[in-house]
């Protein structure tokens, strides 16, 4: 088999075999196909796309591709939660906590931010102390003890999806249906649980803009985990907007445990319950009603905050820095970004914003970059809020002084100032199960 022969097949629009695809998947894995052909062939299927069949082979060589997880040590149930990547999106600190206090298994793998996404592990490596790299020993044990560990991917978990993003990230790939499906589902279905509930973020902060692309995402890995037997479901979330007011990592995480505190901002808050819900509820709690009920009761009578509080403490991080976040090492600077015009937030550039806060240092434009973890963005108004010449639109902080400049003039750009408010729109547009 040649590589050239499946390029060519794939640039004029045929359909791959399953041996061509596990080939392919192969030779990525054992680094025996070049950069150029692996990065050609992802071109090819940008543009004449995978057949489902095409697309699981795929998913299923790079779940493959290198060690699969066995949980089977874990007693009872096993949830997980993904997102397909967004701004200000830090879920998982919020929705795990809740769904582990309530007796559900969470056995988290989270990745790190890349581009203008956050990365969980990135946010909890803004704990101080806190370990994410576990042996799978301790790992299991936490779980068992504790119902929630949450853990980086080691470098043997799906080999083929590390190669395959880092080439798709600098050859402007990424946003492919197939290719996207298969670099998640590849992921989830190499960790051994039994439920997945997926977070599919549409909009401007998001690989997919439209809610139709993203249904359509989100019905091809719905259908992927569930030929593989997991129980499965897909919830299609806003991400026209960051979610909630802090962009980066520390930040971000002070929202989430205001959150957990049941002083968590709305929209944040409703995404959470709604995810937390559907995660229990998979899980065999009750309805989605009833679950919801139950996550709405964890966060209100701290036994949520707790499981995170104890989860923190048993990774070695700082626990001190979550029961009171004004302990949170604070950026040296911080600039306010003002409003030159009187009228409405409009529009917003979400992917716009979440480069603004990279710039700033919050995030990594190569994976060798060092993050600042106090750098990031509170935003003080937001899509639908009235505003004034001279109001506040957001706070930047920074180490670096000189990142100010470039952050507010990306941030400025992406906001739209508008005469008339805005139509709402939903935080959770469907269900896709
Ligand atoms: N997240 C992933 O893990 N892979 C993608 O391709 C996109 C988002």
């Amino acid at each position: 088999m040649r590589m050239y022969d499946i390029i060519k097949k794939k640039r004029d629009g045929g359909e791959l075999t399953t041996e061509e695809i596990k080939f392919f998947v192969q030779g990525v894995t054992d680094g025996s196909i070049p950069d150029y052909q692996i990065s050609a062939l992802c071109m090819a299927i940008y543009f004449k796309g995978m057949t489902s069949r095409e697309t699981c082979d795929l998913t299923f060589a790079v779940r493959d591709s290198g060690d699969r997880l066995d949980f089977s040590g874990i007693d009872g149930i096993r949830v997980d939660k993904h997102s397909t990547g967004g701004v200000g999106d830090k879920t998982s600190l919020v929705v795990a906590p809740i769904v582990a206090s309530l007796g559900v298994k969470v056995a988290k793998m989270s990745g790190r931010g890349l581009g203008h996404t956050g990365g969980t592990i990135d946010k909890l490596e803004a704990i101080e102390g806190f370990n994410t790299t576990l042996s799978d020993a301790d790992f299991m044990k936490q779980v068992n003890e504790l119902g929630f560990a949450i853990v980086g991917q080691s470098r043997q978990f799906a080999p083929a999806d590390k190669k395959l993003y880092a080439l798709r990230d600098v050859t402007a790939t990424v946003d492919s249906m197939p290719l996207i499906a298969a670099s998640i589902m590849g992921k989830k279905l190499a960790a051994d649980d039994d439920c997945i509930v997926l977070d599919v973020k549409t909009g401007s902060g998001s690989f997919m803009k439209t809610v139709e692309a993203s249904k359509q995402l989100a019905k091809l890995m719905v259908d992927i985990g569930k030929s593989a037997g997991k129980k499965m479901v897909a919830l299609i979330t806003n991400m026209d907007r960051p979610l909630g007011y802090a962009i980066g990592n520390a930040l971000e995480v002070i929202e989430a445990v205001e959150t957990l505190q049941g002083n968590g901002p709305e929209d944040f808050t409703e995404v959470c319950l709604t995810l937390a819900a559907h995660m229990l509820s998979l899980a065999g709690k009750g309805s989605v009603e009833q679950c919801r009920k139950l996550a709405e009761k964890a966060v209100a009578d701290g036994s949520a905050l707790n499981k995170f509080i104890q989860t923190v403490a048993a990774q070695g991080g700082n626990k001190k820095l979550i029961e009171n976040t004004a302990n949170f090492a604070k950026a040296k600077y911080s600039h306010s970004v003002k409003s030159v015009k009187d009228g409405y937030i409009g529009n917003v550039d979400t992917e716009a914003y979440g480069l603004s806060s990279l710039a700033l240092g919050a995030g990594r434009n190569t994976v060798e970059d060092e993050i600042d973890y106090s750098a990031g963005i509170i935003l003080k108004r937001k899509t639908g809020d009235k505003i004034s010449v001279g109001d506040e639109i957001a706070t930047l902080y920074s180490n670096d002084k000189t990142a100010f400049a470039k952050a507010e003039e990306i941030l400025l750009s992406a906001t739209e100032i508008c005469k008339n408010k805005p139509a709402e729109e939903p935080l959770v547009y469907c269900i896709v199960d």
